[in-house]
């Protein structure tokens, strides 16, 4: 998604932008662009494309000074052009980077259209650069500060929708301008030097420090200070849980008419030290990204259990926050809301849940869950699942949530800052470290391992000691069994040519491991491009046992659990088509390879922590299919790591 990138230095800004916006890459764009404020000029250049071809046009036109933002853009309103990268100017005086979606920006054009502004590009942005020029032309105040801060103020009580900003004036070559309501934007701390971002990696070759901004914030930053103020006498997370609220008869408001006049007041937010070191410019040994996450996983599933089991096997559930244990015991139900890989992992929970804690469990895309009536059962714990923790559905979903009547929130969440854990009661960090590849690996097993931990933590009572103690054993087995199962790579490379020509793919499972096949699905589709279905494989017969022929590979998931007969019927039906089965099997599941037949032999693992062993081969497959196809393996095509727009 769109990321943003901001400077106030004493050195030349250009080279620090553009090194922003290449660690933004990992997000997804189409489009770049970058304005910088020399000598009473605001120079701006776009490009669509790489990051590379915006730097190549820097490089014969130079473009440099102490004042700039930059953008990369992933289109939602207008199609990838260069007229429509960011960032987006009004009178040649105001430079405008955005993220996120200006609901109201129809009214808002019209009207600015009959005050005699022209539109140049078909987004909702431009409407912030020209409402902003207008504000501040009007504006009367004391000095020149008041009146940038005034217009500013002005222009953010006009925008309906989400956004995070980063805005800079011609009259004021050190003065950045920024705000955050509904996307996420950091202010990085210098020496004598501050930056904005939408995300701390842009700027680790620069700071390790952040202050985050919380919801409905704005900032004056320059290079020796920056000044946060927050609304006052409405609380901004209100009005983005009214957004998110289910639609009524009259439809949402999204006039042209300022919010209610906020007051604002200077506010001090903590600076926030990044611990997780500079990853992002380190593949280390690896070709991409993601392989090198899928091979971090042992790493990743130690530092997710660290910390939540005590010496003795106990289970250390204060690391969740204040009040935990008593607020656990009193759960009945649990309602899990969440988007993508994230979702699957909620799906796989949801077994866990009945099965070890005994309680029943919902599961929802936030997409869905966000605009529809829920009724909430009495003592049902919301939990929110999420590698970056600003993904806006699910975001919008817990902030409905806080009023819909739940008995707590729960963020289960890889990264410490964001707002979902911000904006939670209860908190479980998944500490996989940075995911930059787009397509997540390590972030979905270190949920699955959390999750896992979760619903025996809620169903400890139920479970008694000695099990809890074999479920906390199983789960500090994993390391090492998803090591053992990385040592197959070479086979799974092998597997991957059966799939180069082919257009379609089935993915079987039962029980948790249905969940498990739709990500292995999402994972083929997302980076390789190939069609990829998943099915519960009991669900073959009621229709898509019709597209199995010759040229369809079937991929099972098949661990050596209480369904496995079943499936294996299912496998029969399969090849009696002619479809070529490609299963991952248990080495104990007593499959056989032959004609069209083709085992991946897994170790043996005890049930409740297959989901996550078996997901892992899954990965692999997809990595070394969309190797074969030649396909961007990090940053697949129209899709974005992180979504911070509904
Ligand atoms: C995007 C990413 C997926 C991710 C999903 C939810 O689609 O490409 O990898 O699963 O967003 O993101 P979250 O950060 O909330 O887990």
């Amino acid at each position: 998604m769109c990321g943003i990138v901001g400077a106030a230095s004493l050195r030349n800004v250009t080279p620090i932008l553009l090194e922003g916006l290449k660690r933004l890459e990992y997000r997804g764009y189409d489009s770049a662009g970058i304005a910088v404020a020399l000598a009473g000029q605001l120079q701006r250049e776009r490009e669509t494309g790489k990051v590379a071809e915006l730097e190549a046009k820097l490089a014969r036109r130079e473009v440099k000074g102490q004042l700039g933002i930059a953008h990369t853009r992933w289109a939602t309103h207008g199609k990838p052009s260069r007229y429509n990268a960011h960032p987006h100017m009004s009178n040649a005086s105001v430079a405008v980077v955005h993220n996120g979606i200006i609901e109201n920006h129809e009214s808002l054009r019209s009207s600015l259209q009959q005050q005699g502004y022209t539109f140049h590009s078909e987004t909702d942005t431009e409407v912030i650069a020209h409402l902003f020029d207008h504000h501040y032309r009007q504006a009367e105040a004391p000095d020149a500060e008041q009146r940038l801060l005034s217009a500013f103020r002005t222009t953010l009580s006009f925008l309906h929708g989400a956004y995070a900003l980063g805005i800079i004036h011609i009259e004021h070559p050190e003065s950045l301008l920024c705000a955050r309501m509904g996307s996420p934007l950091v202010i990085g701390e210098g020496s004598e030097e501050h930056f904005i971002a939408s995300d701390p990696l842009a700027l680790l070759q620069v700071t390790d420090r952040f202050i985050y901004l919380e919801e409905g914030d704005h900032a004056l930053v320059t290079r020796d200070a920056c000044r946060i103020y927050e609304a006052l006498g409405s609380d901004p997370r209100a009005e983005q849980a009214r957004q998110s609220m289910p639609m009524t008869t009259t439809g949402q408001p999204a006039g042209s008419d300022p919010k209610a006049v906020l007051e604002w007041s200077e506010v001090q937010r903590p600076v926030v030290r990044y611990e997780h070191g500079d990853q992002v410019a380190d593949k280390g040994e690896y070709r991409h990204f993601m392989l090198k996450e899928i091979h971090e996983q042992p790493r990743a599933l130690k530092a997710t259990l660290e910390g939540k089991v005590s010496d003795e096997g106990r289970l250390l559930t204060s690391i969740l926050g204040p009040g935990a244990d008593a607020l656990l015991a009193s759960v009945k139900q649990v309602q899990i809301v969440s988007c993508g890989t994230s979702y699957h992992a909620g799906l796989v929970a949801r077994y866990w849940l009945e099965g070890l804690a005994g309680l029943p469990c919902a599961v929802e895309i936030a997409s869905e869950f966000r605009y529809r009536h829920v009724v909430v059962p009495e003592g049902t714990l919301f939990v929110t699942i999420s590698q970056s923790g600003e993904t806006a559905d699910t975001l919008a979903a817990l902030r409905f949530a806080k009023t819909a009547g739940y008995l707590a929130t729960l963020a289960i969440c890889n990264v410490p800052g964001s707002s979902l854990v911000r904006e939670s009661d209860l908190r479980l960090l998944t500490n996989a470290g940075p995911e930059i590849g787009v397509a997540s690996t390590k972030a979905f097993t270190t949920q699955l391992a959390a999750l896992l931990w979760l619903s025996v933590a809620l169903g400890r009572e139920r479970l008694g000691e000695e099990r809890v103690a074999s479920l906390m054993s199983d789960l500090a087995a994993l390391p090492e069994q998803v090591e053992r199962v990385l040592d197959l790579e070479p086979t799974i490379e092998a597997l991957a040519a059966r799939f180069a020509s082919k257009h379609h793919t089935l993915f079987l499972g039962r029980g948790p491991h249905y969940p498990v096949a739709m990500e292995g699905a999402l994972k083929l589709k997302e980076i390789s491009y190939i069609h990829a279905e998943a099915y519960a494989a009991g669900e073959l017969k009621h229709g898509p046992l019709a597209l199995v022929d010759d040229d369809m590979p079937v991929v099972t998931v098949a661990p050596s659990d209480e369904l496995l007969e079943k499936l294996k019927s299912n496998l029969q039906e399969v090849r009696a088509r002619g479809g070529q089965l490609i299963n991952f099997v248990c080495e104990h599941a007593g499959l056989e390879d032959g004609e069209g037949v083709h085992n991946l032999l897994l170790p043996k693992v005890a049930d409740e922590v297959a989901p996550i062993v078996y997901s892992v081969p899954l990965q692999l497959l997809s990595y070394h299919v969309a190797l074969v196809k030649g396909t961007d393996v990090d940053k697949p095509r129209n899709l974005a790591k992180s979504v911070t727009v509904e």
